[in-house]
């Protein structure tokens, strides 16, 4: 039979189009590839001749063969991998359908739990107890790892005390939820829990072989998967937005931890020396470190602020209790952005009656290192310690003592300006960069001490050799800079009241405050330290926001 006429088939680089057009003399294609692809090659292909002269109108002439070979080669390339493609949505189209099919019988697998087996005894996660016999335990925790295998699902789990590796096998790990279980999802495991050869990375060298499982609460997966919203080396806003899932990170976690165990360490420190808790007011109508830093706010009509600092609270318990100390929230509008600056911190102040200056030094490397002591001391909280600050040391006392203005003369010794670029004299409020250089420098922790009285707070007593300062210390750690400010408290009626008038600050509100000095004064001092600023330092982070559990700093209020 004759093979029927192979049509014309027409191609002009200039004025032609290839999707619009279909090829004809009127309608010429632009290119041979094209041309050539939609006729599969089958077809005789005329290009316009250029050369024609345009009186004689279009001419037309064969496509040259290169061209078609190219084009050939072309379609053939086209062809392949429009094949390829096909092939690859045909197995994963199948592959799909087989993964559904599967699910479907996965969802006739019904595990019970077994009545005829021993009672499982439920335990936390790092619970020790005993292997041998084997014990049958109920657990309850959240997936933190998983891995598949064959009729094996290992599953890591966390609930806060500790970690556990768990293994669904046979039919637990063919079920629907077994299949399907997504990191984070809440779950509770029954089965035997058994040694494993401390080369197996499992936690406490043990494993927990399932016989048993329920999901409790199951995470979203896919898109919604936590892997997928919280990105440990991605923004840190990002990251701060989705604090509440990020603190189930393990580094993020420990910190926290540390936070408490180092709250607990303060606590237990200040019952041994002795010093009585108060809990001081956050609503307060006095100010004590400054006017532009503080929240203030109306209170049934009458101005208010969120407190600064306890401390002048503090000095109206010492005359009840003695020593006391407080554990609370201050909160400064700070107007900054630095990593060692909050809104909201929680502050831990201590005051201290009938004491002297040097007095209040001793205390506070003693309570530093007593609280530091008791914190090593803890197993679980050491190691995360060593996990976050590898190279961390107990500081060595005494403390290095400077005073303020040697600090300034080692400052220029050293070359570091001040703000202005300038080198540092004396009445100059050393600035953060400043500070940080220096103890970097020295690399151990600084009583830096006498600060002139004009640059630091109202109540400060003065140096009774040196008017020109204070008795005041502020004490400087490596990569943090100041984590506690303190001094020796005016206690002399009078100077207290041109102490107000010096600062502009009216005396009426602070008459509560100015009775101490008239019903029985004594000699005494306090100071506060940041606890976030602590934890920086302790815990080797870069920044305080990530030493609390929701960090509040300008610009920030959320989560
Ligand atoms: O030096 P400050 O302002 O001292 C006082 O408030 C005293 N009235 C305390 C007292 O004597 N009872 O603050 C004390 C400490 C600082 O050394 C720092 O660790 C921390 O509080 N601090 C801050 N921490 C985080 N963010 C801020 N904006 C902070 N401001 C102060």
């Amino acid at each position: 039979m004759a093979s029927p006429a192979k049509p014309d088939i027409y191609i002009d680089e200039e004025t032609g189009l290839d999707h619009e057009n279909s090829g004809t003399q009127e309608k010429p294609y632009k290119t041979v590839q094209y041309a050539y692809l939609q006729k599969n090659g089958e077809a005789s292909f005329f290009t316009r001749d250029p050369e024609s002269p345009p009186e004689e109108g279009v001419k037309w002439k064969p496509a040259a063969k290169a061209a078609l070979k190219k084009a050939a080669n072309y379609a053939d390339a086209q062809r392949k991998k429009a094949g390829k493609a096909n092939e690859l949505a045909i197995r994963e189209k199948q592959e799909q359908e087989s993964r559904e099919k599967a699910l479907e019988e996965a969802k006739k697998i019904v595990i019970k739990d077994d009545p005829s087996l021993p009672e499982a005894h439920k335990i936390q996660l790092a619970e020790k107890i005993q292997l041998d016999p084997t014990p049958r335990v109920q657990v309850i925790g959240r997936v933190m790892r998983q891995a598949k295998q064959k009729n094996m699902l290992f599953v890591r789990l966390r609930d806060g005390t500790g970690y556990m590796q768990c293994l669904l096998a046979g039919d637990l790990a063919n079920t629907y939820h077994a299949q399907t279980l997504t990191l984070e999802s809440s779950i509770l495991i029954k089965g035997q829990l058994k040694a494993v050869p401390s080369d197996h990375d499992a936690p406490m060298d043990r494993e927990l072989h399932a016989d048993y499982f329920e999901i409790i609460g199951k995470a979203p997966g896919g898109e919604d998967a936590i892997t997928n919203k919280v990105q440990m080396n991605g923004d840190a806003q990002t990251l701060l937005d989705m604090r509440h899932l990020a603190l189930r990170n393990e580094a993020i976690s420990s910190v926290l931890y540390v936070r408490q165990a180092v709250e607990h360490a303060f606590a237990t420190k200040y019952w041994e020396l002795d010093f009585v808790k108060v809990s001081p007011p956050a609503l307060v109508q006095t100010q004590v470190e400054g006017g532009s830093t503080l929240f203030e706010f109306d209170y049934y009509n009458e101005k208010a602020y969120l407190t600064q600092s306890s401390q002048l609270y503090l000095e109206t318990a010492i005359p009840s209790f003695g020593n006391v100390y407080c554990i609370e929230k201050s909160f400064r509008a700070e107007k900054s952005l630095t990593r060692r600056h909050l809104s909201e911190y929680t502050h831990i102040e201590g005051e201290l009656d009938f004491i002297t200056f040097d007095d209040l030094l001793t205390h506070l490397e003693d309570l530093m290192c007593g609280v530091l002591s008791i914190v090593l001391a803890h197993p679980r909280t050491a190691s995360m310690i060593k996990k976050l600050n590898p190279d961390f040391t107990m500081p060595e006392r005494p403390f290095k003592r400077m005073k303020y203005s040697d600090a300034i003369q080692w400052l220029n010794e050293h070359d570091i300006k001040n703000e202005d670029d300038q080198p540092h004299v004396f009445g100059d409020d050393i600035a953060e960069a400043a500070e940080r250089k220096m103890t970097d420098i020295i690399n151990k922790p600084i009583f830096l001490t006498h600060f002139p009285t004009e640059i630091k707070a109202f109540y400060m007593q003065k140096d009774p050799q040196d008017p020109r300062v204070t008795e005041s210390v502020d004490c400087l750690m490596p990569g943090v800079g100041e984590i506690i400010g303190g001094s020796m408290r005016m206690d002399n009626y009078e100077e207290l009241m041109e102490a107000y008038t010096r600062n502009g600050i009216p005396s009426e509100p602070y008459y509560w405050y100015t009775d101490l000095r008239r019903y029985g004064t004594s000699p005494h001092g306090g100071y506060g330290l940041g606890l976030e600023r602590f934890l920086a330092w302790l815990c080797k982070q870069h920044t305080v926001r990530d030493t609390c559990l929701f960090p509040r700093y300008m610009g920030r209020c959320k989560p």
